[in-house]
């Protein structure tokens, strides 16, 4: 069932269109952008004159007249060319914040034909340590994950590891040099596993001869030759084990845990049908496919190198084809660096002209970086890449500084300071990046990131633990929550914004953009403090508009765990401060 308040609006006007024979396509009221004048607005009246040539002003005061006889409008007036504005009752609103908090999914509509996506995020490599570069889309990836599941969408996530590719030939030509062999592999755990590839991308760098070497093994391993595929089945093993951790500690969920590696047999198939269909051809001895596009030059895609090893490109199109075959996805989405705009553009056009994933919506969404002081990507202090695991640290450190030390709070031991340490740890560090949009690129700082002042994760917490601390009070007194009724304009207020919600989930939605999330529990969350301020619960002036304003605090305090769920973001019960 949609209860979002603008289907009910919308629901209202599409019945005065229709008894006036207008269009109720042009039905649709939008929150108003001039909350002066009014609550919401519908523009319908111009796009109808246009069709119908009349003046639009003159169809609007029709469709005025006729919903202004509705007891749930408090006033509909008609200003400028032709807008309509339009002003809830109060009743009609009390009513509305009635039904959504008696409601499980909070009036938050449903897609009306869920899908079924294959979200790609994390993008880890074997070998490497997760770093500052791969915060972002775990971060950003599981929001938008959480978002299309609440709005009943089906979500598959696939990490896709970065398992098959030179790195992988380079790390065990590396262990050969200096073990002899590959016998003692198999006792080599991470941190040995990432030495021998930094070694090996040093040697690389300065020595030809060793890159024909890690080239030639990576062909070995991909070719399955039982000695080497064994030695880097346990390279991919540890790895993933390593990064499970990762993930875990960011609460960043995935179904699959596949990687290029699985697309091996599906590129070998992909390169015959190019062959096949005459799209691909041969040049210099690699296999290729090239990109016409009159209005800018694209590179070719490079499908199989000269060296017979597969490419970047062909292992995402691979991808795309199984998850088309074997997953039958409706839309793929890509949560990866938008400086990897033009191979998702590549290999998108590739899937489009060999037909491989018909009518999937493929959609990249790229991130900006995360950026140090500098504006430049972020670096650890000696100019090296930022170890998350080391960024995490470093932001619990500075949380930990303004909690109380362990046994200083009743019933708050080491434990229990640490669990809080870690939610508002992982709140403060989410939310910093959530709140910008993903396109850009955003300045991490340690500083102001984890203050309950401002626009923080942890400041959206504390209002939740506030709240909590409201509800409790309360209940102790024997106060307890019943029907809303609204009468002062803080109340007023407060319910608008609580409307709403629907609109700002389904923007967040559409766009792909849970800054829209971000923006939205903010402002609720200010918009309740100055309710509170205005309107305090237990000074009411009669016990039903105390017991109404507990309903709104409880319907707030719900809506703000949810829209941090949706972040990612968990909210503890209670906060504490360093007194
Ligand atoms: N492993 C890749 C990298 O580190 C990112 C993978 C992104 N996802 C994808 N399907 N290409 O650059």
């Amino acid at each position: 069932m949609n209860l979002s308040l603008e289907n009910a609006l919308n629901q209202k006007l599409k019945q005065v269109f229709a008894a006036l024979s207008l269009d109720p396509a042009q039905a649709v009221v939008k929150v108003s952008d001039r909350p002066d004048l009014s609550d919401f607005q519908c523009n319908g009246a111009l796009a109808l004159a246009k069709q119908e040539h009349k003046n639009p002003r003159e169809i609007a005061a029709a469709i005025a007249a006729k919903l202004a006889e509705d007891q749930d409008f408090a006033k509909i007036s008609v200003d400028g060319p032709g807008f309509l504005n339009i002003t809830l009752s109060d009743a009609f609103l009390a009513a509305h914040m009635q039904r959504i908090s008696a409601d499980q999914a909070l009036g938050i509509a449903q897609a009306e034909k869920p899908h079924k996506i294959v979200m790609d995020f994390g993008g880890p490599n074997v070998a490497k340590a997760l770093h500052v570069g791969h915060l972002r889309s775990a971060v950003v990836g599981e929001a938008i994950r959480r978002i299309e599941m609440l709005v009943g969408n089906e979500v598959i996530s696939d990490v896709h590891f970065g398992d098959w590719g030179t790195p992988m030939g380079m790390i065990l030509a590396e262990i050969i040099r200096q073990d002899g062999d590959l016998s003692k592999v198999e006792t080599y755990d991470i941190k040995q596993i990432s030495a021998f590839y930094k070694q090996a991308n040093i040697r690389c760098k300065e020595d030809e001869a060793a890159k024909e070497q890690a080239r030639l093994i990576t062909t070995k391993i991909q070719d399955k030759e039982p000695e080497y595929y064994r030695a880097w089945q346990h390279l991919r093993k540890v790895s993933v084990e390593d990064v499970k951790k990762n993930y875990h500690e960011l609460d960043a969920h995935f179904d699959l845990w596949l990687g290029e590696s699985d697309a091996h047999e599906a590129c070998k198939e992909v390169v015959r049908l190019a062959a096949e269909k005459g799209v691909s051809e041969i040049d210099n001895g690699a296999t290729i496919i090239r990109l016409d596009d009159d209005k800018k030059q694209k590179p070719p895609v490079i499908l199989v190198k000269s060296d017979g090893g597969f490419g970047y490109q062909l292992t995402d199109i691979a991808t795309i084809k199984m998850r088309y075959d074997d997953l039958h996805a409706d839309e793929i989405i890509y949560v990866v660096d938008k400086r990897q705009a033009l191979h998702f553009e590549q290999v998108f056009e590739v899937t489009e002209k060999l037909g491989l994933a018909p009518g999937v919506k493929l959609l990249h969404i790229g991130f900006g970086t995360v950026n140090g002081a500098d504006g430049k990507p972020f670096k650890t202090r000696d100019g090296g890449v930022m170890n998350l695991e080391d960024l995490i640290k470093l932001s619990k450190d500075k949380v930990r500084e303004s909690l109380p030390a362990p046994g200083e709070v009743e019933g708050y031991g080491k434990k229990e300071i640490e669990t809080m340490v870690n939610q508002i740890a992982m709140a403060a560090i989410k939310f910093q990046d959530l709140k910008n949009n993903i396109a850009s690129g955003y300045v991490f700082e340690l500083e102001d990131f984890a203050k309950f002042e401002g626009k923080t994760g942890p400041y959206i917490q504390y209002a939740v633990a506030r709240i909590n601390s409201i509800l409790r009070k309360a209940a102790e007194k024997g106060l307890t929550p019943a029907a809303v009724v609204i009468e002062t304009k803080a109340e007023r207020d407060l319910a608008l914004k609580i409307a709403q919600l629907n609109a700002a989930v389904m923007r967040a939605h559409n766009e792909k953009e849970p800054s829209i999330i971000a923006d939205y529990a903010y402002t609720l969350a200010q918009v309740f403090s100055s309710f509170y301020n205005e309107a305090p619960i237990m000074a009411a002036a009669t016990p039903e508009l105390a017991r109404s304003r507990l309903t709104l605090a409880g319907l707030v305090r719900d809506i703000l765990v949810k829209l941090l769920y949706l972040l990612g973001i968990e909210a503890p019960e209670v906060m504490l401060k360093k007194a």
